[in-house]
C-alpha cells in the first residue's frame, strides 16, 4: 500500500511565496522515507514552475481542479490535456470548497476522474460529510452516495487508480479533527464500499484522511489501518510542519 502526503495550499501563496515553499519542501527530501509519496497542490499560475522546480525529485505536483471537457468554451477553465502538457501529475477534485462555493456535483467529479486517468493523472477524489450529518448520524450514508455518484460511470481499473481522501467538512480549516477512532471507522467503511465495487484491488486505494491535520495529531491518524495517508491544508503552507508530517507518515506507516 503506498502512503502519501499531500499539501492543499488552496488560494495562498504569490508567486515568490510558492517558489520558497517548494523549495524549502524539496530541501528535505532525501530524508522522505521511499515508502512516502510527497504532493503538492499550488494554485494554477504556480503549477508550471512547480514542476519545474520539482524536476529530477520524487514531489509530485498536482491541481486543485480540472475541467472534465478536452477544450471548448469555458472560460476560467483548465482541462486536463493543459495540466498534463506541463506535466502535473495529480489533481485534487470534488473537494467540498468546491462543493459548497461552486455547486460541483458527484457526477460532474465522475466525469473529471475519467478526463484525468485518460491523461494518466491521478485523481485525488475528496468525499466527506458536514456536521449537521455527522451529529444526526448520517455520515455513512453521505459518503456511501457520494462515492455511488461519483464513481458510477467508472469501470473498476479507474476506480483502483483513484486515491480517495475523506475529509469531514466539520474538522476542514476549523482546528478540529475527527479521533483516530472516528477517522479509521469510517476509513474502514470507505473500504468496505470500494471492495464491495471493485473487489480486492479495493484494498489498495489509498484513502487520506483530511481536515486539520497536523504534526501534533497526525500520529495517531496515520497509524490506523486504513489511513494511508493525509490530505493537509493549514499545515501544507509551512514547510516545517509539512516536513514534519512527511516523516510522521514514514515513521508511522512502516
Ligand atoms: P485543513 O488541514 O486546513 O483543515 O484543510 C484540510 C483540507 O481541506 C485539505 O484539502
Amino acid at each position: 500500500m503506498r502512503t502519501i502526503v499531500a499539501g492543499n495550499w488552496k488560494m495562498h501563496k504569490d508567486r515568490i511565496e510558492a517558489a520558497d515553499l517548494i523549495a524549502a519542501v524539496i530541501a528535505g527530501a532525501d530524508a522522505w522515507s521511499p515508502s512516502v509519496d510527497v504532493v503538492v497542490a499550488p494554485p494554477f499560475p504556480f503549477l508550471a514552475e512547480a514542476v519545474e522546480r520539482a524536476r529530477g525529485t520524487r514531489l509530485v505536483v498536482a491541481a486543485q481542479n480540472c475541467h472534465e471537457a478536452a477544450h471548448g468554451a469555458y472560460t476560467g477553465e483548465v482541462s486536463v490535456a493543459m495540466l498534463s502538457s506541463i506535466g502535473v501529475g495529480a489533481c485534487i477534485v470534488g473537494h467540498s470548497e468546491r462543493r459548497q462555493y461552486f455547486g460541483e456535483t458527484d457526477a460532474a467529479v465522475g466525469r473529471k476522474i475519467a478526463a484525468l486517468l485518460s491523461a494518466n493523472i491521478m485523481p485525488i477524489y475528496c468525499c466527506g460529510e458536514v456536521l449537521d450529518e455527522r451529529e444526526q448520524g448520517r455520515h455513512f450514508e453521505v459518503v456511501a452516495r457520494q462515492m455511488d455518484e461519483a464513481f458510477r460511470e467508472l469501470d473498476v481499473s479507474a476506480i483502483a487508480r483513484t486515491v480517495i481522501a475523506y475529509e469531514p467538512v466539520w474538522a476542514i480549516g476549523t482546528g478540529r479533527t475527527a479521533t483516530p477512532d472516528q477517522a479509521q471507522e469510517i476509513h474502514a467503511f470507505i473500504r468496505g464500499q470500494l471492495v464491495g465495487r471493485i473487489g480486492d484491488a479495493g484494498r489498495e486505494v489509498p484513502l487520506l484522511y483530511g481536515g486539520s491535520c497536523k504534526p501534533d495529531n497526525a500520529g495517531g491518524l496515520f497509524g490506523r489501518s486504513d489511513i494511508n495517508g493525509g490530505l493537509i491544508g493549514g499545515a501544507a503552507l509551512d514547510a516545517t510542519q509539512f516536513t514534519a508530517l512527511i516523516t510522521i507518515a514514514g515513521e508511522v506507516m512502516n
